[in-house]
């Protein structure tokens, strides 16, 4: 090879040989490897498995040409496809110019490698986005790569990060306008990849209100597969993550690829297979609701997306994005904290509470152990039910007659955090910032505006709505000692507009909305670093990468079955670490599906998450006081584990039947584990069967214990000490038929603790 170039950060490698023109990221693990085409146009050679640097890849046409003429070069797997190239594919990029075409050739120009990971930069007027960083430059390797179109002199920066110790490589471009006239963005996708064969499912996380982030798997066919959301969030319905699984993938061996886009907004994750049984993905903003003008000069960056790879299963892909998401992309004094066990008084009260009913829950809960109380929505304005207030961030004195302040201090007093709900973002109708400010809510005007939950939504694409929203917000949580903030959303957007911009910039208000979410978002933790954020959407309607750099925890499901949660917390987990899945414990019978689960399965779900209760602890029995105590003290005792171990997918609820679910998560070098078994419906015949657990040490012996403590058969069965060798190849065993448990029935949980001797 000619005149290699590379900068060897420890394992984040980015080669770049002159000759060849061709550029080779590696950790070892996984390489992601590009080139400069004779044409000068940046082709894709290979996202995957390790190959060996020092070698030339150059005979690896992922997608040769295959017709016309070669304007496009010997291939047509690119970085950045364009549009009216004899590639008919999905574009990545599309740029409409002055004369209205949108054919553009990008070739190559310059590249620099630059060590660790430059943080995105905005330009004027914007906000950056939140994305991915490092502590130090030995952490990973980014590489900027400069195409532009000499014919409009649109510049496009591509630039790959590759990260030492996850299996993951971040993209983003930055377009700029670098000609004299204006142009339009129409697509701005974050990355495109393609791989050269089609045998691959798509799984995406799908759901609704109450029932978020299922796994749906679907193998792919000819033609166009994709989830996208037009509401200004992914929402219920859909997350910005996909994988990619072959046809033997397992959680456990096999390859996957993830795409993740750190973004909030309107998301497009598209796969299209073609005619030759090659599978382009591309993912980014989504497009329908999108056009962005560059005057000349200025330039658009796109959103992040994290593409990771694994060989060994679903499960190792998930491992990578909870370290990098946990680790890397959450920030602030929380990031690595224990998280409190809170109450929240949502579910115990709704509407309808004061001072007095708030302090006698919060003494109880004091009692049992909790550490932080929240007081969620109808503190401010005139909020007795969901048709009034928001926007009116002052207290009701008819409820707090010593404000939030005078209850804040009380609950402090009681030797508990006091935190906070808000949900800024929102407008009613009757409150008295709608009547001084009506043009602040979104709509068309002239329109019908679309109520949902009787509110609107503030135009935060606006900066002085979002300098409103600062300040009054700000003076809030400066007001009282305030710890934690829930910060709801609890609608989408509909009748998108923006009286602040011009017709031709309408297509930017998506985008300029999720930028002051952002901001706000950004002030606010910068000016209140102690505070802990979480973020909430009427349950998980915005769960995503973007919020995850600010709040470092979100609510994951207003549904709060024990059942239920089954499915969402596993869902939730191939992307999100359980750091940030928030799970609560409810009353029965259940608020949103009227199940009657034991409190002892409903702990035992929400043990794998940021625990806390959600109820009203003083109508709690004497004996449920004292299995709540209980309950608290075990997770207090584990919850480094289980917060902050590495979790591990066992039984999936989206299989077979989806009776029975299993999971667990694995502390530090694998000395303590916490394994969860669950079963939904009792059925006679069982049979015996067993779990095999995953993520010990072979060599070490583990002494199990189980929660809660009981004294069946079934349990005791697993008792005693384990090799780790014997737990991960023969497993805990569960002879069905001889559990003799009174009255065991339906719901059925059992936790087990392995620690090492
Ligand atoms: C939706 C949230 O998901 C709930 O937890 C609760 O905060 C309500 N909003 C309050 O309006």
């Amino acid at each position: 090879m000619s005149s290699v170039a590379s900068a060897d950060t420890g394992r984040a490698i980015a080669e770049w040989d002159d000759g060849d023109r061709q550029l080779h990221l590696t950790n070892g693990r996984l390489s992601y490897i590009v080139r400069v085409l004779e044409n000068g146009m940046l082709g894709q050679v290979h996202a995957g498995g390790a190959l060996a640097t020092g070698r030339s890849y150059r005979h690896v046409v992922p997608r040769p040409f295959d017709g016309f003429d070669n304007r496009v070069g010997e291939s047509i797997a690119l970085e950045v496809p364009t549009p009216g190239s004899g590639d008919f594919r999905v574009p990545g990029l599309v740029v409409e110019q002055a004369d209205g075409s949108t054919v553009i050739d990008l070739r190559y120009r310059a590249h620099r490698i630059v060590p660790g990971k430059p943080a995105p930069v905005a330009e004027p007027g914007l906000v950056p986005l939140p994305a991915t960083y490092v502590e130090d430059e030995g952490e990973a390797t980014t590489v900027e790569i400069d195409l532009v179109d000499e014919h409009s002199g649109v510049e496009v920066t591509s630039s790959y990060t590759v990260f030492r110790d996850v299996d993951a490589v971040a993209r983003r471009l930055r377009i700029r306008n670098g000609g004299a006239a204006p142009v339009r963005l129409t697509t701005a996708m974050s990355a495109s990849l393609d791989l050269p064969d089609a045998e691959w499912s798509f799984i995406h996380l799908h759901g609704a209100w109450g029932r978020e982030r299922h796994v749906v798997s679907t193998p792919l066919r000819t033609g166009r597969h994709a989830v996208s959301s037009a509401r200004g969030s992914g929402g219920h319905q859909d997350n910005p993550f996909v994988a990619l699984v072959g046809p033997a993938t397992t959680e456990e061996a096999g390859e996957a690829y993830g795409f993740s886009l750190v973004y909030s907004g309107n998301f497009l994750a598209e796969v299209e297979v073609d005619a030759h049984d090659t599978t382009r993905v591309r993912l980014g903003i989504a497009p329908e609701t999108f056009a962005w003008t560059l005057e000349p000069g200025a330039a658009f960056d796109t959103p992040e997306a994290i593409i990771a790879w694994s060989g060994s299963g679903l499960g190792a892909l998930s491992d990578t994005y909870h370290r990098l998401y946990r680790e890397r992309l959450a920030r602030g004094r929380w990031r690595d904290r224990p998280r409190p066990v809170l109450i929240n008084n949502w579910e115990g009260t709704y509407f309808d509470f004061d001072e007095e009913r708030i302090l006698a829950i919060a003494s109880v809960a004091r009692d049992v152990g909790v550490e932080l109380f929240v007081l969620d929505d109808g503190w401010f304005g005139q909020r007795d039910t969901d048709t009034s207030s928001l926007g009116d961030w002052f207290v009701d004195l008819r409820k707090l007659p010593n404000g939030v302040d005078g209850l804040a201090r009380k609950v402090e007093a009681l030797g508990l955090r006091f935190g906070l709900w808000i949900e800024p973002e929102m407008i009613s109708e009757r409150s008295r910032l709608y009547d001084e400010h009506p043009d602040w809510a979104i709509g068309v005007p002239g329109r019908h505006r679309t109520q949902s939950r009787t509110q609107l939504v503030l135009d935060l694409s606006r900066p002085e709505i979002v300098d409103h929203l600062f300040s009054v917000l700000s003076d809030v949580l400066r007001d009282a000692p305030i710890s934690y903030i829930k910060w709801d959303y609890n609608r989408f957007i509909t009748e998108p507009f923006s009286l602040a911009l011009p017709a031709a910039r309408q297509g930017e208000f998506f985008h300029r909305y999720t930028l002051g979410l952002y901001d706000l978002y950004s002030r606010l933790t910068g000016a209140f670093p102690d505070i802990l954020f979480e973020s909430c959407a009427s349950g998980g309607g915005r769960f995503d990468p973007g919020l995850l750099a600010f709040a470092p925890q979100a609510w994951t499901s207003d549904d709060t079955d024990a059942v239920e949660r089954l499915r969402i917390q596993w869902g939730t987990s191939l992307a999100y670490p359980i750091s940030s899945i928030a799970a609560h414990v409810s009353a029965v019978p259940n608020h949103q599906v009227g199940r009657v689960t034991s409190l002892a399965t409903r702990a035992a779900v929400a043990f794998f998450g940021v625990f806390g209760y959600e109820l009203d602890a003083t109508s709690l029995s004497a004996a449920d006081r004292a299995e709540v105590a209980a309950q608290i003290a075990f997770y207090v005792d584990h919850r480094d584990v289980l917060q902050y171990g590495r979790f591990v997918r066992l039984r999936s609820p989206f299989e077979g039947d989806g009776n029975e679910t299993a999971w667990m998560s694995v502390g530090p070098d694998a000395r303590r584990a916490v394994v969860g078994y669950y079963q939904v419906l009792a059925r006679p015949v069982q049979g015996p069967e067993r779990l095999r657990l995953r993520g010990l040490d072979p060599a070490a012996r583990y002494r199990v214990s189980a929660w809660p403590t009981v004294d069946d058969r079934i349990t005791n069965a697993n008792l005693g000490v384990r090799g780790g060798d014997e737990l991960m190849t023969v497993g805990l065993l569960f002879d069905h038929d001889r559990d003799e448990t009174p009255g065991r029935g339906d719901f059925w949980a059992r936790l087990f603790i392995l620690e090492a001797e």
